[in-house]
């Protein structure tokens, strides 16, 4: 699952420390474990290695240069929604030929930006999307390719209504059944050239079954448009594969492989990938602090030097993250990261920031040893749209990241100062 490891009462990224990484870096800090991200590409790559695709990594999970520079050095692909994330491709050293570009919101100056950088393929939402591409090629003398973003009307039980993108009434691609005319206007386009098909149903899609389905309806699309004569030669099924949050909640990647490969294999199709969290996720932790504790009412809060704006999962989406002090002491290590873990003496707290807000918490309701001000906390499986989504709300600069490779560290983020909530005002 990841290189953070509990060892004679205290936790280790790899072979370091943590407190020790702290006490150079302060809190609150992200800590991401070169070896964890390195395995979880890895494993997916295998997993799907009879289907040979193209793995775009979802720099939205965990953008950081160099996470994507290792990525990019295994040969990852990238996927990207603005024309920021293209920049940060283009920054870490990504192939142009390796970058899909979604989003239902493309602006005429990203368009340019991604045809000045010839990446492989848009990802297309609407028809007006669509023409406008191919107008600006035109403008520009230039052709490019597009997959067309079908919206195949799948559920999928136990994805959070607000990251569930695959039902009809999201704003996400055009619906299935009007799929088919789309390809055939499309057709008469001089300078876009609508090859692909992209899906992409929400994030995290925890069973195999809404790959199996949404694939399945897509198949029986290109098979028809093939009899029309339009031919479909690739097809991108996007991200959404889950990461490890508690109990054994999550397929590997080589339960997913095993539902999808079999549907694919054999199929003149290239085959697109754009796995996120499957790949960020446990790859980091977010370490915080101990400011204070109280009591409220019937309640024991921990107050932690990390918030909403470091962390803003819990608050948006109510997701469980499991907390645990770094130093916890021989007796008190975690035996695994249930989420109702019990151990002699623990106290039922909420793990709640500084922000003033009441929804800006970390943990509710959650058992842990009993931890005094100055102790450290590790909140794990927070690689994915930990940082990505931090901001600088209450004039909290944001945190640091720091960058864990065996023995070694480097800070691949320094912390935010006072000056930077300001450097960008005039
Ligand atoms: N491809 C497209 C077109 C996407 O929109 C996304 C994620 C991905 C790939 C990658 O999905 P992943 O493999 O990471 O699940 N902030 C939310 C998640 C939002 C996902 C947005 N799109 C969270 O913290 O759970």
């Amino acid at each position: 699952m990841d290189h953070f490891k509990y060892s004679n009462g205290q936790l280790f990224a790899e072979d370091v420390a943590v407190a020790d990484i702290i006490s150079h870096v302060g809190t609150p800090t992200y800590i991401y474990s070169r070896g964890t991200l390195t395995t979880h590409y890895q494993k997916l790559a295998q997993a799907f290695a009879p289907l040979n695709p193209t793995i775009c990594y979802s720099i939205k999970s965990c953008g950081n240069l160099a996470i994507l520079r290792v990525l990019s050095e295994l040969g990852s692909g990238f996927d990207v929604v603005s024309g920021g994330e293209l920049f940060r491709a283009l920054q870490a050293g990504g192939k142009p030929s390796g970058i899909v570009f979604a989003g239902v919101g493309k602006t005429d100056a990203e368009i340019n930006e991604a045809l000045d950088a010839k990446i492989l393929l848009f990802n297309i939402e609407s028809e007006a999307e669509f023409w406008n591409i191919d107008r600006i090629c035109g403008d520009r003398k230039q052709s490019a390719r597009a997959a067309l973003r079908v919206n195949p009307d799948v559920a999928s039980a136990g994805t959070h209504q607000k990251t569930l993108t695959g039902k009809k009434e999201t704003k996400f691609g055009v619906d299935i059944d009007r799929a088919a005319a789309f390809y055939r206007q499309a057709a008469k386009a001089r300078h876009l050239a609508l090859s692909g098909l992209h899906l992409h149903i929400g994030s995290p899609i925890k069973t195999t079954q809404p790959y199996v389905d949404t694939i399945n309806k897509a198949l029986t699309l290109i098979d028809e448009l093939a009899r029309e004569g339009i031919v479909i030669d690739t097809l991108d099924i996007g991200g959404g594969y889950a990461a490890f949050y508690e109990g054994n909640e999550a397929p590997s990647a080589a339960d997913y492989a095993a539902a999808i490969v079999p549907l694919l294999r054999g199929r003149k199709l290239k085959i697109i990938l754009e796995p996120g969290r499957s790949i960020s996720c446990n790859a980091g932790i977010l370490v915080s602090r101990v400011t204070y504790t109280k009591q409220g009412g019937s309640k024991h809060f921990v107050i932690a030097d990390a918030a909403m704006n470091d962390l803003i999962r819990p608050t948006l989406y109510e997701s469980y993250h499991f907390i645990w002090p770094v130093n916890p002491g021989a007796d008190a290590e975690p035996p695994n990261r249930g989420s109702e873990l019990r151990i002699p003496g623990d106290q039922k707290v909420d793990v709640v920031g500084p922000v003033c807000e009441s929804g800006d918490y970390l943990a509710k309701d959650r058992y842990l040893p009993v931890v005094k001000r100055g102790d450290l906390l590790a909140v794990f499986s927070a690689g994915a749209y930990g940082f990505a989504m931090s901001s600088q709300y209450n004039a909290r600069p944001r945190a640091a990241e720091v960058m864990v490779n065996g023995k070694n560290w480097t800070v691949i983020r320094r912390r935010e100062t006072y000056q930077d909530l300001v450097a960008a005002e005039l």
